[in-house]
């Protein structure tokens, strides 16, 4: 069964959440989830640095990726974790290693899409396979109809829908499943 590196950012939890969320999703595929908050402590003059973290990521099958939507971007702690693995851009070191997003912000556009499409061209610089949501309003999920990455709209973690999180739920599912199959 496949592994799958989940990599997070959260300030105040929502984020977290819905990791939490992606993870269930993981499991339930029979995937091993390995899952990582970006620490304020790994970034020392903007540079983030965690070689555990890096080499743990290496070895997995998929790695879904999430942060915050900040001023309609990733999260600068997001942005300071991609720069750092500019080494492993220049060997591709993750070339053919599947990717997935998920993201929260409290309004419900929020400019997530943009968040969104800031770690997919991170993922196609380092040669990743994109994985998006694959998740249909008719089966009750995905309420906003985000389909690169799940778009959960909450300002805080008791505020996140059952839908969204069904929907984060789903992305971690199908990226396991798919994980499972390739590897
Ligand atoms: C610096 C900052 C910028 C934010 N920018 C946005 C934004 O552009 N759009 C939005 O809808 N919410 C925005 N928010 C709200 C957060 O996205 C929202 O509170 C989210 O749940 C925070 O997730 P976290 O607890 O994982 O950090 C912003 C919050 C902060 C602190």
């Amino acid at each position: 069964m496949a592994t799958i590196g989940i990599i997070y950012f959260s300030g105040t939890g929502t984020t977290r959440a819905v990791a939490d969320y992606v993870e269930s999703g993981v499991v339930e595929a029979g995937a091993t989830p390995e899952v990582f908050a970006i620490a304020g402590s790994d970034i020392s003059e903007g540079r983030w640095a965690n070689d555990a973290v890096a080499q743990t990521l290496d070895d997995c099958d998929a790695i879904i990726f999430g942060s915050p939507t900040y001023m309609g971007s990733v999260s600068a702690q997001m942005k300071a974790f991609f720069d750092a693995m500019a080494p492993r851009w220049y060997t591709q070191t993750w070339n053919g290693k599947l990717a997935a997003a998920f993201t929260a912000s409290s309004l419900a556009a929020g400019d997530k899409l943009n968040c969104l499409q800031d770690i997919h061209t991170f993922a196609m610089q380092m040669g990743m396979i994109w994985v998006g949501t694959g998740a249909s309003f008719s089966a009750k999920l995905n309420p906003n109809g985000f389909y690169l990455g799940a778009g959960v709209t909450a300002s805080a973690p008791d505020q996140i829908s059952e839908m969204d999180g069904a929907t984060a739920a789903f992305l971690g599912k199908r990226v396991s499943e798919l994980a499972n199959r390739l590897s």
